[in-house]
This record gives structure tokens, C-alpha cells and sequence, in this order.
């Protein structure tokens, strides 16, 4: 790598030739204050805060964008500099209502922060009297135009990473505002609630509604884990205050998201409402009632002991860590002899032994071609990963569904996946995502572009990768259960979905998180921890397998889905392990 040497402050740095100041300056430790810029989006030096002083420029320049040459002489707080930036903070302070003490933002606002770095006290300028609208029309945060310094951050998140494009820029001067679309409401805007903006925004102008005056980030934990709500595996931050979970944050190192999540991953399981299961619980005389763990496991395990291994049916959610499949399949299949053993979502078809690609190539696709899947429902990370392509020309081939939420997006909808698959052939870099939609037929036609193509399964479900692994499958039959063990987790479901073709003298055991129709139904239920309350790991639809991390304590007696099986596998006298560690190694193991 070529290197540049220059001086700042007197002090010499040399940085990659390409870096901009603001990059060699991080690179030295030199702290250079920003406000428009983030690290992840590409720099536009709209504010001027990060202005330096070069010897033999003119004026000052912007650091966030002014690349680096051989021998360039920087000041980054000269007397020039610093007054430079006091009269642009002036400025900021008093265009709109920053009145500090009143804003959620205070103590982790980057323009309050300013403010104290260059010993803002008072107004120089008057302030704005009038008041500018506050649009709180989004479920889950909402924009206050007041505290709004016009950075942009927000609009070129939302247009450059989402590929969204819902924000933009009205008016001039001071009269400039964020809005969405064609001025409407945020609430009825094109935003798919990502919630991008909001984390990249460095003041209280936008704001979370849930966790709002909750907590500074010097009260909060920021706990990194995996997302659990679909087969992407997205990188996230759980932040919480003395043992509760405040928000959820993405995290901008994740391996697969890189900062992007969406609302189902960082808003819904915040807005999760069920009544939760917090004891064991057994059916006597017809009706439910509290008991012991050892009093639950026991009335399992005498059933389960006299039941013969055709009697026996399990079915797993897929939102379950590899941890607790691994044990249910090694418990149920391997010791016990079951063979009736399903799944409940269904599985994308399995085109080849080898994965034959990443999520990572749609960046690098000219041709995509969906089949039998809808990421922009379903898995929505994936479609902004598609939809980040198009806008850099690639196109989009959607084999049926007109209702496809990538429909908008396409450049051809085409009903006959033969059709498609002809069109993808003659493309440089085609990149297939599949589901559990293609037919055999499909999945054959697919097969011809092998050696030619990327092809990524998207799998429905959240862990569905490692279930398959373990041996769960679609062809789970409820009539044959006589005993019936359903690992629910935190998947709701009603007992109309389960229970219609199960007998109905089937003794049922429920592991589970919330109260549903299946556990009203149960003999015994066994209450388990959700994605907060428990470690392990999960494989996403790539089968790349992710640490998820604890970062609050189980509800109740709630414990971990993998404790839960653990225990229940000692009482019937296997021994499957007892640490997460061992189950995780040997879990790990089997995925390989
Ligand atoms: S929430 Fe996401 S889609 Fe909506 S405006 Fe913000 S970045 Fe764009
Ligand atoms: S809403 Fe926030 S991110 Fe967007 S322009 Fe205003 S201050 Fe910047
Ligand atoms: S795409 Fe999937 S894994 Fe990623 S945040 Fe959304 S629900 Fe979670
Ligand atoms: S941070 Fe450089 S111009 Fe805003």
C-alpha cells in the first residue's frame, strides 16, 4: 500500500494514499470534531465543523472530504480554526430550538458535545422563536424538526445503505427540512420503519419513542448478539438499563448487516405484548397448575418412558438456538429411536451439497434472479442488499409474484422460471436467492445455472439451516403422536395450526416462551427464556454460525430452551451434556 507523509500539528503521520485528512488525523489519534460525517456513509462536508487549516490553501478546508498529498502541513486547532467553528455552532444553536435540558438527546447529543468542546455558554445570535413541526406519525419514532441541523446523515442513511430513498431536502435556508416522498407524513411515507435513520442522526431530531429519557449511554450496556426474527443473522446491539432492554441498536461491525436492520429485527420484539409462561405448569384434573421443575420433568419422563419410539412426535421452531435442536434432535432421534420428527415452517428446496455462494455477492451481481421468496417481507436486510444493487444497475428478475415486495424494484417479472433462468445465463455475475416457494420443477431449472451463478437459499424460519441440519423436516405427521413434544420457543402459535389432526388423547408438552392456544391445550408446559434472556448461537441461511449473547435474565422461572432439554435428557438417563459450552462445541460440530 502506498503511504503519504504529511505533518499534523507538528506531529508526522503517514496514511494510505487515498485518505482524506479526517481519516489520517483518526489514524494518529487526532481528534478532528464532525458532525455530518459517520463512518459509514460516504463523506459530503455539509456542516463545515471538521474544518482545518492547511498551509498554502486560501480558506479552510473540510477534513471529512479533502484527500491527503505528500507533505501537507494541517492545524486542527489553530486560533483561525477554532473561531471557525464557534460562529458555525453559533449559527447551529440558534436556526432552530436546541434547548438541551428539555431534549432526550442531552448527554449523548453530538451538538451538545460541540457546544462544551469550543465553551458555547450563551446565544450570540437570537434564537428561533417559532416553532417547527414535530411529525410523530411513525409507530415507532418519531422526527422533531427543532433540533433538526440539516446534516443529512439521515437522508443519505436511508438513499445510500437502505436504498429506501424515502428522505430528501425541501425548501432553502432557513427554511430547509428533512421529508419524505412528495412532503407527506412519515406515517405514510415509503419508509419501511429500518430505523437506519434515526441511528445515524446525531441529534434529539429524531427519536426513539420507547426508549426516549430512558437513559445516557454512559447508564446503558450495549450488548452485542444476533438477531433472531428471520434466517439473515443480522449483527445487533441490545442496550439496556439496570437488567431491562431499553432498544435495540445494529451493529455496525456485523459481519452480514454492516449497520443495517429492519423494523422486525430492531423494533417488534420490543413491541411483543404476549403473556409470557413463567412457571412449569401441569394439567390435573383438566385444568393447568403451577409446579415444580422436578415435578414437570418427572411427569414427562415417565410418559416419554413408556412411550415406544412410533408413539413418539416432535416438532421444533426453527427460532430456536443450534444449541437446544442439537440436544432435541440428539434426545428424540439419536437415544430415543423418534422418526416423526418436523419442523414448523417449511425449508427451501436443497439444490447442492456446497454452498455455492454468499449474501455478500448480490453487492457484486449484475443479474438477480428471485425465486419462491419475498425478502422484502421476510427477510428485509436481504432486500435492501437487492435493492442497493439495483440502484447500482444491476437488475432484478422476479420468477413469479406480482405481489413480491421486491415487485417495485424488478426490471421483469416473469411467471416461467425457465424463462428466467435463460435470461440469468447470459448475464456476467447472476446471483439466484431461492426459497422454500420453488417447485421441484423450479429447483431443476435453477440447477442449470450451476457454475455459472451465485446461488443463496433463503430460508424461511429463523434457524431453519441448522434444524434441517439435525435432522427435522416438513413430514412430520400430528396423527401418529401419541406423545407429542413441541419446542415453541418464542414462535405464537394457534392450536388450529398444530393440533387439528393430533389425537385427542396425545399427552402434549409444550416448551415455550408465551401463553398460545397449543400451551392452553398442553399437559405440561415448560417455560423457556426469549432472544434477551439466553446464549448460544444461530446459523443463518448462509450456514455462517453466530454467537447470540445474554444480556438480560430469564422472566420467572424461565430458563434456556438448551437447560430446558438438558435437564430433561438427565432425568431419562442420557447424558447429552450439561455446560453451553460442551453442547455448543458439539453442536458446532455436527453443523460442520
Ligand atoms: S426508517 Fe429506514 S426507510 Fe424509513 S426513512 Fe429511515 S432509513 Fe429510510
Ligand atoms: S434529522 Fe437528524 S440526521 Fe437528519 S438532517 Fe436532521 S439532524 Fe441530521
Ligand atoms: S433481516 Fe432478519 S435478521 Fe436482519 S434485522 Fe431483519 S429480521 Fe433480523
Ligand atoms: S463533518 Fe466535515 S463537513 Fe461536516
Amino acid at each position: 500500500m502506498t503511504m503519504v507523509n504529511i505533518t499534523i500539528n507538528g506531529q508526522k503521520v503517514s496514511a494510505p494514499v487515498g485518505s482524506t485528512i479526517l481519516k489520517a488525523a483518526k489514524l494518529a489519534s487526532i481528534d478532528i470534531p464532525t458532525l455530518c460525517d459517520h463512518p459509514a456513509l460516504v463523506p459530503v462536508g455539509a456542516c463545515r465543523i471538521c474544518v482545518v487549516e492547511v498551509t498554502g490553501q486560501r480558506t479552510l478546508i473540510t477534513a471529512c472530504t479533502f484527500p491527503i498529498t505528500e507533505g501537507m502541513e494541517i492545524q486542527t486547532e489553530s486560533p483561525q480554526v477554532v473561531k471557525a467553528r464557534k460562529l458555525i455552532l453559533d449559527l447551529l444553536f440558534s436556526e432552530r430550538n436546541h434547548y438541551c435540558p428539555f431534549c432526550q438527546m442531552s448527554g449523548d447529543c453530538e451538538l451538545q458535545k460541540l457546544g462544551y468542546r469550543y465553551g458555547l455558554d450563551h446565544f450570540i445570535y437570537p434564537t428561533y422563536t417559532k416553532g417547527f413541526p414535530v411529525d410523530a406519525t411513525r409507530k415507532y419514532f418519531f422526527m422533531d424538526h427543532n433540533r433538526c441541523v440539516l446534516c443529512g446523515r439521515c437522508e443519505r442513511a436511508c438513499g445510500d445503505l437502505v436504498a429506501n430513498h424515502t428522505l430528501g431536502l425541501r425548501n432553502r435556508g432557513a427554511s430547509s427540512m428533512i421529508h419524505a416522498d412528495a412532503n407527506v407524513p412519515f406515517g405514510e411515507s415509503s419508509c419501511v420503519s429500518c430505523g437506519t435513520c434515526l441511528q445515524v442522526c446525531p441529534t434529539g431530531a429524531l427519536c426513539d419513542k420507547r426508549s426516549a429519557y430512558m437513559g445516557r449511554n454512559i447508564q446503558t450496556e450495549h450488548i452485542k448478539s444476533i438477531c433472531n426474527r428471520c434466517s439473515i443473522g443480522c449483527g445487533m446491539e441490545i442496550v439496556t438499563r439496570g437488567g431491562n432492554v431499553l432498544r435495540i441498536d445494529s451493529d455496525w461491525n456485523g459481519e452480514i448487516n454492516e449497520g443495517l436492520l429492519c423494523k422486525n429485527g430492531r423494533f417488534d420484539p420490543l413491541y411483543d405484548e404476549r403473556e409470557r409462561v413463567t412457571q412449569p405448569m401441569i394439567r390435573i384434573g383438566g385444568k393447568l397448575f403451577p409446579s415444580s421443575w422436578d415435578e414437570a420433568l418427572k411427569t414427562i419422563t415417565e410418559k416419554i418412558g413408556s412411550a415406544n419410539a412410533k408413539e413418539i412426535g416432535v416438532l421444533a421452531s426453527s427460532n430456536s438456538t443450534n444449541e437446544a435442536l442439537y440436544l432435541l434432535g440428539q434426545l428424540f432421534c439419536k437415544e430415543l429411536k423418534a422418526t416423526n420428527v418436523g419442523l414448523l415452517n417449511s425449508t427451501a428446496p436443497k439444490l447442492f451439497d456446497k454452498p455455492q455462494g454468499s449474501l455478500a455477492d448480490i453487492e457484486k451481481s449484475d443479474v438477480i434472479l428471485v425465486a419462491g421468496t419475498d425478502p422484502a417481507n421476510d427477510q428485509p436486510v436481504a432486500s435492501f442488499f437487492v435493492k442497493h444493487a439495483v440502484d447500482r444497475g444491476a437488475k432484478l428478475i422476479l420468477a413469479g409474484g406480482k405481489d413480491n415486495g421486491l415487485a417495485p424494484f424488478a426490471t421483469m417479472i416473469i411467471d416461467d422460471l425457465g424463462k428466467a433462468v435463460e435470461i440469468a445465463e447470459r448475464a456476467g455475475n447472476p446471483v439466484v436467492l431461492y426459497g422454500a416457494g420453488v417447485t421441484e420443477k423450479g429447483a431443476n431449472a435453477l440447477k442449470k445455472l450451476q457454475g455459472k451463478a451465485s446461488f443463496v437459499a433463503i430460508e424461511p424460519g429463523v434457524n431453519t439451516r441448522a434444524a434441517v441440519a439435525f435432522g427435522f423436516n416438513n413430514e412430520f405427521k400430528a396423527s401418529a403422536a401419541k406423545v407429542l413434544y413441541a419446542l415453541l420457543g418464542e414462535q405464537g402459535l394457534g392450536s388450529e395450526d398444530v393440533l387439528k389432526d393430533v389425537d385427542k388423547k396425545a399427552f402434549i408438552v409444550v416448551q415455550a416462551s408465551y401463553v398460545s392456544p397449543l400451551t392452553d391445550k398442553a399437559d405440561v408446559v415448560l417455560p423457556t427464556a426469549i432472544w434477551s434472556e439466553q446464549a448460544g448461537s444461530l446459523t443463518n441461511t448462509e450456514g455462517r454460525v453466530q454467537k447470540v449473547n445474554k444480556a438480560v435474565e430469564p422472566k420467572g422461572e424461565a430458563k434456556p430452551d438448551w437447560e430446558v432439554l438438558s435437564l430433561l435428557a438427565s432425568k431419562l438417563g442420557k447424558k447429552l451434556g450439561t455446560s453451553l459450552d460442551e453442547i455448543s462445541a458439539k453442536a458446532t460440530q455436527e453443523l460442520k
